[in-house]
């Protein structure tokens, strides 16, 4: 599997860029930058994704969100700092190096599907294959293997604009399982799409990676979508990582008020879950039926249903991590205000 390191990684575009970084570290500010000409699209980040991890990068629109994600596969080369892909330096491959490793090890997902329109669905997902030197039978049977696993089974002699957007944005999809890459990066990959297909699309990818195990790098601005993919969460502020955290985390500690605003508008009942407040020095009754450590709150409490006693808590493995009393489910639901209505409503 395939591991991704970026340190210090800096992209500064406009004139003598390598001047604006020491001036950043000098301690410029944005503004500073931008009236010498240039912008600080992605200052100072350094973040290690492990493998297998489904690591979202977020923030506003401008924050570098893209920047940062067209470094780690060489098709922007950074102003400063280092990007580490099995150890070895993106930064200082050469193009053909560079493109090679984009092959065998990191496929990317757009936006805007990027599909070719005279190209069959099936062509067009063996396209990264074919450009590898695959035989046609290779490619048919790659490529139609990973339709089949995004639901196109049957699609693969159709033409793009025969199809929907969701459809497009699976052929996106299976174009990048084809190559079977170990990294997936999406830069945007469902933020086009109407809220239920995008949602289908979180349920698919989240079906397939259980299956697949990929190592993810998926931009969002949607703190919901960034909450349900990602094990870990970057928030991006102005060209800097200002936060790296579960969403746990996140919601719990924002680093900053900027993080704060972003988590502000998140319902913390269908994010917090049994194991957060999952407390080995509390003992259930004995008898009494566990629940599983990644039921939401809102529901563990319903469930409840004004119950006093704690309830044991386990794991996948049937572990036990603790209890929880129904009073720390209350506690916990009533600091955001929405919920602690809802909740005693019910
Ligand atoms: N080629 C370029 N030349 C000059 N400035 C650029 C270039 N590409 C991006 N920028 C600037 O760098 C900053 C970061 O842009 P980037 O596209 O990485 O943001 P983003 O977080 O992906 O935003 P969005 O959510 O809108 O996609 C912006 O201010 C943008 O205008
Ligand atoms: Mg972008």
């Amino acid at each position: 599997m395939t591991s991704v390191r970026v340190e210090r990684l800096y992209k500064i575009f406009g004139p003598q860029p390598a001047e604006l970084v020491r001036r950043v570290e000098r301690g410029a500010g944005p503004d500073e930058i931008k009236a010498a000409g240039g912008t600080a699209a992605v200052v100072d980040a350094s973040f290690e994704v492990a493998e297998g991890e489904t690591f979202v990068v977020m923030g506003l629109s401008g924050s570098g969100k893209s920047t940062l994600i067209r470094m780690l596969n060489g098709l922007l080369a950074p102003t400063a700092g280092r990007v580490l892909v099995d150890g070895e330096d993106v930064t200082a491959m050469s193009g053909k190096v560079l493109r090679a490793m984009r092959q065998e090890k990191m496929s990317m997902v757009f936006q805007h599907f990027a599909l070719f329109p005279h190209r069959t669905v099936l062509d067009n997902v063996g396209y990264g294959l074919r450009i590898r030197g695959a035989g046609e039978d290779e490619l048919a049977e790659k490529a139609t293997e990973a339709l089949n696993l995004v639901g196109l089974e049957g699609w693969g002699d159709r033409y793009p604009q025969q199809l929907s957007g969701g459809m497009r944005q699976r052929v996106g999809l299976a174009r990048a399982l084809a190559a079977q890459t170990d990294v997936l990066l999406m830069d945007e990959a469902f933020s086009a799409l109407d809220p239920l297909i995008k949602r289908e699309m979180q349920d698919q990818l989240l079906d397939l990676n259980a299956q697949l195990g990929k190592t993810i790098i998926f931009i969002t601005h949607d703190l919901d979508e960034a909450m349900r993919l990602g094990d870990r969460i970057a928030m991006m502020r102005a060209g800097r990582i200002v936060q790296i955290g579960t969403a746990e985390e996140i919601l719990r500690e924002p680093a900053d008020s900027y993080v704060a605003e972003f988590v502000h508008d998140v319902d913390r009942s269908r994010v917090l879950t049994a194991a957060t407040l999952a407390n080995p020095q509390v003992i259930a009754p004995t008898g009494a039926e566990p629940v599983d450590a990644g039921t939401p709150l809102r529901e563990l409490f319903l469930r409840l249903g004004g119950r006093p006693d704690p309830v044991p808590v386990v794991d996948g493995q049937q572990r036990l991590l603790g209890a929880v009393t129904p009073a720390a489910i209350f506690e916990a639901l009533s600091r955001e205000p929405e919920t602690a209505e809802e909740a005693s409503d019910a």
